[in-house]
Formats: C-alpha cells, structure tokens, sequence
C-alpha cells in the first residue's frame, strides 16, 4: 500500500514567479516570505516523496467561466504551464503519475464525487509556483496528480464538501496497491481580497486561527458557508479550501512540523505549513 509521508499547504501569489525569475529571493521584500521554505526543502529530503498529489484552483488557463468544473482531476501523461498574461517564463512540463490518477478517479466517483476528468490539462501558477518553491531546481524529482478544486466562480464547493473531498482522496491514496511515498500539496490563501471595495483585505487574527485549527479542531472552518468564509477571509482568500482538503487527506490526527506567515506578498497573506500523519 502506498505511504503517505505528509502534507504542504501554501499561498500561490503569480508574482512570486516574477521573484524567482528576477532572482529576488534576498531582497527585503521577498526574504521573509522565501526563508519560509528552507525548512519545508530540508524536510523533504527526508519525506523523499514519488509523488505529489496537488490540490489547487485553476484561475482561468485550464478552465474558464464558460465551463467550470467544481472538482476536477487529472489524468495526463504530462502537464505543462503556459503564459497566463504576466509574461512569466514557463517551466519544465510534470509526470503524470496516470496510475494514480485513475486509481483516485475510480474510488472518487465510486464515492458519489461526480468530477470531471482531463486527460490533457494545463497547470497554471497555483501548481507551478509551489512545485518551484519546493524544488528551486525545477528538475521535478516527483510525478503528479492535480486535483482543482473551484473557488473562483459561484456557487463554490462548501468547506464541509471539501472536507469529504479531502478525507476521500486520504483513503484512495492509502487504498493505493503501490509501494510509492505520496504527499499532499495544497495551494492557495491565507486571507486576500484583490477587487471591489474590500480589495487588499487581510485577516491575521483569522489566519492564524485557521492555521492553529488543522491540528487541533480541523473541522472548525467547516461550520461556515462560502458567503461566510469570504467575508472571514476574502474573495480569493477562500482559497484556503485547498488546504482543508489536503489536511482532510491526511487523516484522523495530524501534527505540525513547519510554518511561516507573513503579510503581505503582493495583496496576499502567505502562509506554508508542513504537516505529518499522528500515527
Ligand atoms: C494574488 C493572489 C492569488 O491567489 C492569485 O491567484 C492571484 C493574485 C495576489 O495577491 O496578487
Ligand atoms: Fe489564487
């Protein structure tokens, strides 16, 4: 059966590829929120994942207003990133990890999960940037799974809905006939509003809350609707849904291992986590 070593929940801002493409990582601006990921790379190299499943929101490179599947899981041979507008350079194309892919897809819509499934599919910054956060190289020592979830157009999946998504894809994975070692990588939050009045809105007090609550009470932010979490949280900042799934996928008790907050990258609270199973 497969191994799940662990969890890595982070925010997805596009201009921390402008960053990386600039070399900026030093500069006072972005050093605060880049030397939040040395612990996360040192421990990986003892978590020596094979693959990631990577739970994010596309922003509108793979899917658009027109279609917008709530949840949908991917099940390419490989996936590749393209311009989403900022001119950022692409980057190296992702393994997919195809059995994997429908080993989860079987055991999803098994589960009542009614999803929409792409065998071919672009990745935009909300997979790439934290997979170049995780290995700076940019040579991809794992193979992927992309698993989108929609927070970008109404109505959104409830948060309790994303919970069972999550707690699901945690039983597939350990149901997995494979000698693999899985982690989970959740992308997007903490608390950023980028339009209308409330634009620039952030929630520390909130953040960190939520953070603190996927180790003891990981349910908690389950006991609001998605009108609620955007008014705690922001418009984008509902994006934290992403790491409600990967921490429901990690199973009945998790502990914390790492994390870094910090205010603001571009109009975005940044928060990384790595979490481990209790047992
Ligand atoms: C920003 C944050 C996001 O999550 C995103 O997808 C786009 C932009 C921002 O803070 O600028
Ligand atoms: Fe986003």
């Amino acid at each position: 059966m497969a191994h799940i070593v662990g969890a890595v929940t982070t925010s997805h801002v596009p201009a921390i590829g402008k960053a990386i493409a600039k070399g900026l990582q030093s500069e006072p601006y972005w050093k605060p929120f880049f030397d939040g990921f040395i612990n996360v790379r040192e421990w990986l190299k003892d978590a020596r994942p094979d693959v990631v499943v990577v739970l994010y929101n596309d922003h509108g490179l793979n899917f658009f207003l027109d279609k917008m599947p709530t949840f949908a899981v991917g099940a390419a041979p490989t996936y590749t990133n393209a311009d989403e507008g900022w001119g950022i350079p692409t980057i190296p194309a992702f393994s997919g990890e195809q059995a994997l892919s429908w080993h989860l897809i079987e055991h999803l819509v098994e589960q009542e999960f009614d999803l929409t499934t792409c065998q071919e599919m672009l990745v935009d910054h909300a997979f790439t940037l934290p997979m170049a956060l995780l290995w700076p190289e940019q040579n991809w020592p794992v193979k992927v799974v992309p698993v989108c979830i929609n927070t970008v157009q109404f109505p959104l999946p409830s948060a309790k809905r994303c919970w069972k998504l999550g707690e699901q894809i945690g039983q597939a994975v350990r149901a997995w006939d494979s000698d693999a070692r899985v982690m989970f990588l959740g992308t997007g939050g903490l608390s950023h509003q980028l339009e209308g009045e409330r634009a620039g809105f952030i929630n520390k007090d909130f953040d960190l809350a939520f953070m603190d609550s996927l180790t003891t009470n990981p349910q908690w932010a389950t006991q609001w609707n998605s009108a609620e979490l955007v008014e705690k949280a922001g418009t984008q900042g509902i994006e934290l849904l992403m790491w409600l799934a990967t921490r429901a996928a990690l199973g009945d008790g998790a502990r914390e291992v790492h994390r870094n907050y910090h205010i603001p990258i571009s109009n975005t609270a940044s928060g990384v986590m790595v979490m481990e199973p209790a047992a």
